[in-house]
C-alpha cells in the first residue's frame, strides 16, 4: 500500500527534518515503494486516512512529530508507523524524563539539576562544577544549547535555552570521547550498530557542524577498544528498552577520559537521516546501504 514519508513539521528542527524525509523518499522510490512526501506542517493528518496511505515513515524531528503526539494521532487512525510508541517517544523527547527512568535503573548518564532561573543555574554550577552544558530539556540537533565554565555566563545561556523550552537543564559535561549507537529492533530483537565516534571542530559538534559543513570527522569503526565498544552497544540495548522504545533509535554517549566510564546523554527516537547523518553511517559499517536501511525501518512499521 501506499506509503507517507511524514516530514517538515513545526519544531525548530523543520529544516533537518526536510532533509531526512527527502532523503528517505528518494530511498524509498528508488526501491519501487509508492512512498509520498507529507508534511503536518501544512496539511491535517487525518487526510492520510482518507487519501488510503497504509503505513506511515516518520521523518520528523522534535516537538508535534518525535514526542508522541503524531504518534498518538496516527494509533487514533490506525495507521503503522516507524519507530518507538507514544510513550516511549514522549518520555525520550524529555531529557530529564529520560534521564530519571536512566538514573532509577541504574544505567549511567551524567548528574544534571532542572532549573528554573539564572540564579538557579549558577546554583547549579556551583553544585555539578565546570564546565556544564545548559540546555533546553526537549529539543534536538544541539539547538538552545551552551557550554558555561563561569557563573557569569549561566544567565545567557539559561536565557537562551528557555527561549525553547520553560524546561531547562543543567548537566555535567563529561569530558572524553563523544560517540553515538544506532539500534535497530527487527523481528523482536534490538540490536546496537557499531559506534560512531565523532571528533567536532574544537570539539563543537553543534547545529552547523552537524549538517552544515564537512570538517566535523566521524570514525566507523570507533577505533575504541572492542571491549568498550561492546559495552556501548550493550548499555544502548538497556537504554532502549528501559524506556520502551521500539523500531530504532539512536542514543547519544560520552566516555569519560579520566576513567573510561560510559554515560549516556540522551536517546533520538526519530534520528536524522541527512547525508551528514549517523544511522545511515553506522548502517553502511555494518553492509546495510541507504535504501535497504529504510526498506528495513519502515518494515518494522507497526502500530
Ligand atoms: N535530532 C537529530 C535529528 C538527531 O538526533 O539526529
Ligand atoms: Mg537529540
Amino acid at each position: 500500500g501506499k506509503v507517507a514519508v511524514l516530514m517538515g513539521g513545526r519544531s525548530s528542527e523543520r529544516e533537518v527534518s526536510l532533509m531526512s524525509g527527502g532523503g528517505v523518499l528518494a530511498a524509498l522510490l528508488a526501491r519501487g515503494v509508492d512512498a509520498h512526501a507529507f508534511d503536518p506542517a501544512e496539511r491535517d493528518l487525518s487526510a492520510l486516512k482518507a487519501e488510503g496511505f497504509a503505513r506511515c515513515f516518520i521523518a520528523l524531528h522534535g516537538r508535534y512529530g518525535e514526542d508522541g503526539t503524531v504518534q498518538g494521532a496516527l494509533e487514533l487512525l490506525d495507521i503503522p508507523y516507524t519507530g518507538p510508541g507514544v510513550m516511549a517517544s514522549s518520555i525520550a523527547m524529555d531529557k530529564i524524563m529520560t534521564k530519571r527512568i536512566w538514573r532509577f535503573e541504574g544505567l549511567p548518564t551524567p548528574d544534571w539539576r532542572l532549573v528554573a532561573s539564572a540564579e538557579e543555574t549558577r546554583e547549579a554550577l556551583a553544585a555539578l562544577g565546570a564546565p556544564m552544558i545548559v540546555k533546553p530539556a526537549r529539543e534536538g540537533s544541539t539547538i538552545g544549547l551552551t557550554k558555561v565554565s563561569t557563573a557569569e555566563e549561566c544567565a545567557k545561556a539559561y536565557q537562551l535555552a528557555s527561549q525553547y523550552d520553560p524546561e531547562v537543564l543543567c548537566e555535567q559535561f563529561i569530558e572524553g570521547d563523544e560517540t553515538t549507537c544506532p539500534l535497530l529492533e527487527e523481528a523482536g530483537v534490538v540490536k546496537a550498530l557499531p559506534v560512531i565516534r565523532i571528533v567536532a571542530p574544537e570539539g563543537n559538534y553543534d547545529y552547523q557542524n552537524k549538517y552544515f559543513t564537512d570538517t566535523t570527522q566521524y570514525h566507523c569503526p570507533s577505533g575504541l577498544p572492542l571491549a568498550e565498544e561492546q559495552a556501548i552497544q550493550r548499555i544502548v540495548e538497556k537504554a532502549f528498552r528501559t524506556l520502551g522504545c521500539r523500531g530504532w533509535a539512536r542514543a547519544d554517549i560520552m566516555i569519560r577520559a579520566s576513567d573510561r566510564a560510559p554515560f549516556l546523554l540522551e536517546i533520538n527516537t526519530s534520528p536524522g537521516m541527512t547525508s551528514h547523518s549517523l544511522v545511515p553511517m553506522a548502517a553502511r559499517a555494518s553492509g546495510i546501504s541507504y535504501e535497504d536501511l529504510c526498506l528495513r525501518i519502515l518494515a518494522s512499521a507497526s502500530l
